[in-house]
């Protein structure tokens, strides 16, 4: 069965994002960057990949999940962010964007579209975010892979947006430390 991946960015006092959603104190550059890429190549959007040089193809994933405020932070100049990927965006209330075709709008509940995708055929699914987004989803996300950078927001986008009751047993898969001050924490869910 496909499993579902959060790989997301996230300080160290556990926020996504600052209090207006900024994320530019999140470190992109340094040895973690290239290393990154080749665990989780496509995890970039396709425009950001090409002018870099780098593939998309060959990695855990064909198909990323994003609420619309993580969709919404490349509007207007990126409606299709992730093409080589299936892009689903959960929304209640927006409607397809000029220059989205081929990105798939959805007022579904995401936990039962989850347990549709997961039955299909493909490769991994990975949930970008954000916080709301992924607390709806947090009992079906199988892998939590989770860069933690140098710093603390204070306030802001949490991992898990407002959901604050999740028991939920998990174990470590993979930890990797930085030069730049990154690490990569990858932990599996116990079933
Ligand atoms: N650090 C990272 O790697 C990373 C990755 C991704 C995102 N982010 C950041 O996270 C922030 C966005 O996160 P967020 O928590 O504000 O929003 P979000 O989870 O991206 O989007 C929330 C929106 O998704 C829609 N939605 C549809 N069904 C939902 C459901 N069942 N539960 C929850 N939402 C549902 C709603 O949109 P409607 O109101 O249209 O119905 C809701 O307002 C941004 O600042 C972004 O930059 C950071």
């Amino acid at each position: 069965m496909r499993e579902l991946t959060y790989y997301v960015a996230v300080s160290l006092d556990g926020f996504i994002a600052g209090p207006n959603h900024e994320f530019d104190r999140f470190v992109f550059e340094g040895d973690h960057a290239e290393w990154l890429w080749n665990r989780y190549p496509g995890t970039a959007p396709t425009a950001m990949a090409d002018a870099a040089g780098l593939s998309v193809d060959g990695g855990p994933f064909d198909t990323v999940l994003m609420g619309w405020n993580t969709y919404s932070v490349g509007l207007p100049d990126s409606p299709s962010p992730y093409g080589h990927f299936r892009q689903i965006v959960f929304s209640r209330n927006r409607a397809p964007l000029a220059g989205s075709d081929g990105v798939e709008f959805t007022d579904r509940d995401p936990v039962e579209m989850i347990r549709e995708l997961k039955q299909m055929p493909g490769e991994g699914i990975w949930l970008c975010g954000g916080g709301k987004l992924a607390a709806a989803l947090v009992d079906e996300i199988d892998r939590f892979a989770f860069k933690l950078n140098p710093m603390l927001f204070g306030d802001g986008v949490r991992v898990f947006g407002d959901r604050s009751y999740m028991p939920a047993a998990v174990e470590r898969t993979d930890t990797r430390a930085f030069q730049s001050g990154v690490v990569l924490a990858e932990y599996s869910r116990r079933r």
